[in-house]
């Protein structure tokens, strides 16, 4: 007898979770089988005793792809009010409050789940925010916790212990294996949502921003082979895979204590349990790679390491006062100890590893595959016209201080900024939020600083194909001569016109909102005909203030209804 834990995940974290369940599970002596959700069959659903669904929302509070097969099979009218009534189930989704549309996925998964009669183990679905103090910690940690409880009073599952048995050996997801001891070849690894995944070459990386100016702000061009073609639209995103910086990547080597030898040694990676998922292969090789392929390439080194990294720590160190600090850090009590010393300076993992040399120089390699998280793809709007031959993003890169002494950087977006002209980066491309009315209706859009990326990419396509139709942008940076992005391009487009705000050029900031209110005639003549609205870019306070002045000028009614009716679309990002 064991749980079933489904998941819906587009970037990984909602797989993590699952399996991090399993584990758990396990150290429970509770048996646990994880799929994806569009890998099982719903009609076995209702044979099931306790179904754990972990779900993200993704794009404008979709559904992620991994799951909208079985999404449709569940919403089938022909299903009745007892398809799931011997059935336990629980869910967690996965969100971000900054999104409009704040968690979707989980919240219409949960209401459909009751409909259909299953017993629901909490009295409302549980919801993860990116923007908490903790990140999904926040939610995930209490929902485990009562859905334990849960199905130990059930009491169905006879060998289930109530608290977590330390003695219990897990198995780890993965593990490494010498190239000679390898098993037999297996079939090449076809997922879908892997094979997407394409390496694309750069064709230039150019600095945007003025060299003065703190912000790298980079236009980064990528060819499309054309022996594996891929189209996009304006509005779509592209999912790019970082890696680990170099130098994260070395205070890792260091801190686990791996000799060149042993980096460099040709290995496999092999499932340990034939029914979980293969891992993305095509990032690090199939038949061979190295374990300083995995280091760069493949786990994370570089995030904030979660709670249940402190715990698996814990679990696997062999001295005794590095295991009582570990676990103190991953206890629930700990909890303000652990952001002070892990997120409010935001220190990495691989410099956590650092602090704790007794454990780590002593983890067995495969201990790694539990311990680590897997680097997630970051989203970037589309910043070029439709093109069968290359692709650009415009990124920001991210760089800040914090009170550890070396200066952090984002991962993505620094990893994008040192690329070459030559390298090879994996990406694929994906619908954004954005819908576009036909070419020759009239758009306004706001878009400041990189948010102007995907209206590049709309005004380019209609320069070509609706040269006469009307739009009207709104831009804003930081002065003239420092960040206005494409300020050469937009005078030769005759669909828009530009207006741009620039807040550091006089002594009062002046913003993409002021600009809006002193256009509030114009943007009101283009609403009464028609015209919809597009806003992109940082999810801080610019997307409310936006929306204020639309209010303004058209009331709070219309804009309420004009935001429900994607008259007034968002695309931002945090
Ligand atoms: C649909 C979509 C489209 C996007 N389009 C673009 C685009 O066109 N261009 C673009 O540049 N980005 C875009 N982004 C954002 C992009 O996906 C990444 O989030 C961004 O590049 C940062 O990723 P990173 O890996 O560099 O940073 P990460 O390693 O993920 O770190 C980012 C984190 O660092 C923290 N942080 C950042 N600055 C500070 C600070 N000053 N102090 C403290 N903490 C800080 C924040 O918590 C933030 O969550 C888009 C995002 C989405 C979802
Ligand atoms: C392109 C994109 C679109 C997203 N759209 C939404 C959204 O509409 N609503 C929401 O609550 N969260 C949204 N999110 C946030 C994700 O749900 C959240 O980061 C989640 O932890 C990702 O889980 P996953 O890695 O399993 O896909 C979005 C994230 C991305 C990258």
């Amino acid at each position: 007898m064991s749980i079933l834990i489904l998941y819906g995940s587009e970037t990984g974290t909602a797989q993590d979770l699952a399996e991090s369940l399993r584990r758990e599970a396990q150290m429970r002596h509770l048996a646990a089988r994880v799929f994806e959700l569009d890998e099982y069959d719903v009609g076995n659903l209702l044979s099931e005793d306790v179904i754990l669904f972990v779900v993200s929302t993704t794009g404008q509070g979709e559904m992620p792809p991994n799951m909208r097969k079985t999404w449709k099979s569940l919403l089938r009218k022909s299903l009745g009010t007892d398809f799931l009534l011997n059935t336990h189930c629980a869910v967690l989704g996965l969100g971000d409050s900054s999104y409009q549309k704040y968690n979707f996925a989980g919240k219409k998964l949960f209401r459909r789940l009751a409909q259909l009669g299953a017993k629901m183990m909490t009295r409302s679905v549980f919801l993860a925010d990116d923007q908490h103090e903790i990140g999904i910690d926040g939610a995930f940690i209490p929902w485990k916790q009562e859905i334990w409880t849960r199905i130990w009073e059930m009491g169905i599952f006879e060998k289930m212990s109530e608290q977590i048995d330390p003695e219990v050996e897990i198995q780890t997801k993965y593990r490494l294996v010498a190239v000679e001891e390898a098993p037999e070849e297996e079939p090449e690894d076809v997922t879908p949502s892997d094979s997407e995944y394409r390496a694309l070459r750069v064709a230039s990386n150019v600095r945007v921003t003025s060299e003065a100016h703190f912000q790298d702000t980079r236009l980064v061009k990528f060819e499309i082979p054309s022996e594996n073609p891929m189209s996009y639209l304006p509005g779509d995103v592209l999912m790019v895979r970082p890696y680990n910086p170099q130098e994260t990547v070395q205070i890792a080597i260091e801190a686990l204590g791996y000799s060149p030898e042993m980096l460099n040694k040709t290995v496999k990676v092999v499932k340990n349990d034939p029914n979980s998922k293969n891992p993305p292969y095509f990032l690090f090789g199939k038949q061979k790679t190295t374990l300083l392929t995995l280091l760069q390439r493949y786990f994370d080194l570089q995030q904030i390491p979660k709670r249940s990294f402190f715990e698996m720590m814990a679990y696997y160190s062999k001295d005794p006062s590095e295991k009582e600090r570990l676990r103190e850090l991953s206890s629930p009590e700990g909890l303000d100890d652990l952001l002070d010393y892990a997120n409010r300076c935001r220190r990495t993992t691989a410099e956590t590893f650092r602090d704790f040399p007794a454990t780590s120089k002593h983890l067995e390699l495969d201990h790694l595959f539990e311990i680590l998280t897997v680097i997630r793809p970051r989203a970037f709007s589309i910043a070029s016209a439709p093109s069968r031959s290359h692709v650009e993003l415009l990124v920001a890169k991210v760089e800040y201080k914090s009170r550890m002494a070396d200066r952090r950087r984002g991962l993505c977006s620094t990893f994008i900024a040192r690329l070459k002209e030559g390298d090879e980066v994996f990406c694929k491309i994906r619908a954004g939020t954005f819908r576009f009315p036909p070419p020759d209706a009239p758009v306004i859009c706001i878009g400041p600083g990189t948010g102007v990326a995907p209206f590049r990419s709309l005004f380019g396509q209609r320069s070509e194909i609706s040269p006469n139709s009307t739009g009207l942008l709104f831009f804003g940076c930081r002065g003239e001569h420092v960040d206005f992005y494409f300020s050469d391009e937009w005078s030769k487009m005759e669909c828009v016109e530009v207006v741009a705000a620039f807040s550091r050029d006089t002594e009062k900031k002046v913003y993409v909102q002021h600009k809006m209110g002193e256009r509030a005639r114009d943007i009101k003549k283009m609403l009464d005909s028609g015209a919809s609205v597009f806003i992109a870019g940082s999810s801080g306070d610019m997307p409310k203030a936006v929306a204020s002045v639309l209010a303004q000028i058209q009331g709070e009614e219309w804009t309420k209804k004009a935001e429900e009716t994607g008259r007034i679309q968002y695309e931002t990002w945090s």
